[in-house]
């Protein structure tokens, strides 16, 4: 048995940091299959070109009220879709959402006035109104947080080209969710303007959203 194993201790450290590099890969890997931010590349190409993102929806915001594409018309959006019982992701990217237009407040208070940040769940079934409702109280003031019957969340999801499903494990006693994770920004024609992966820091969204909608 010995032999099978390296002898000398640089060796033995050596195997060691190889494999610790092999899990963090594999650690990567399944994280990005889960949140799926891989694609963006082909999105920025779809998004220039024929793939149209964005359209016609209708939603519930957090207070109850029926909402459409129509109630943003001439605004600014900054569209980001997952769920509230996301463990990570869709908590990070909306806290970078939030801060972006803190940023972009204070530099710039007119075009942030411009801009109206959306949540939308692809998790309908548990998403209800009151629970986006206590959830959209931990980020932006001005978030609103979209659900809607598991019909009208496919339709929307479906307008931006967002993938989204349950995942397979009968043996959690909760699911979780594999979705897209972009952060879109749409323009106040309702057109796709550009779009941010996840990592993207607050400073950066801030500054494209300033260059975009003020032009400076
Ligand atoms: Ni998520």
């Amino acid at each position: 048995m010995d032999r099978l194993l390296p002898q000398s201790a640089v060796a033995r450290l050596a195997l060691v940091f190889a494999l610790v590099a092999i899990l963090g890969l594999a650690g990567v890997l399944f994280w990005q299959v889960r949140h799926l931010g891989g694609s963006a590349e082909s999105l920025a190409v779809a998004g220039g070109g024929a793939v149209q993102i964005g359209g016609p929806f209708e939603l519930v915001d957090q207070d109850g009220k029926t909402v459409t594409q129509a109630d943003f018309a001439g605004r600014y959006l900054l569209v980001y879709f997952g769920y509230t019982y996301c463990p990570d992701v869709c908590p990070t990217e909306l806290a970078a959402m939030s801060q972006a237009l803190d940023i972009l407040e204070e530099r710039d208070a007119a075009a942030a006035a411009e801009v109206t940040p959306i949540f939308i769940t692809v998790d309908p079934e548990r998403d209800t109104v009151a629970a986006m409702a206590d959830y959209a109280t931990h980020f932006h003031p001005r978030l609103r947080a979209l659900t809607g019957s598991p019909q009208q969340v496919a339709e929307a999801a479906r307008a931006y080209r967002i993938f989204y499903q349950k995942t397979e494990d009968p043996s959690a006693s909760d699911y979780l969710m594999d979705h897209s994770s972009f952060v879109y920004l749409m323009g106040p024609d309702g057109q796709y303007v550009s779009h941010f992966t996840f990592g993207t820091e607050p400073e950066k969204m801030a500054e494209t959203l300033q260059r975009r909608i003020s032009g400076s």
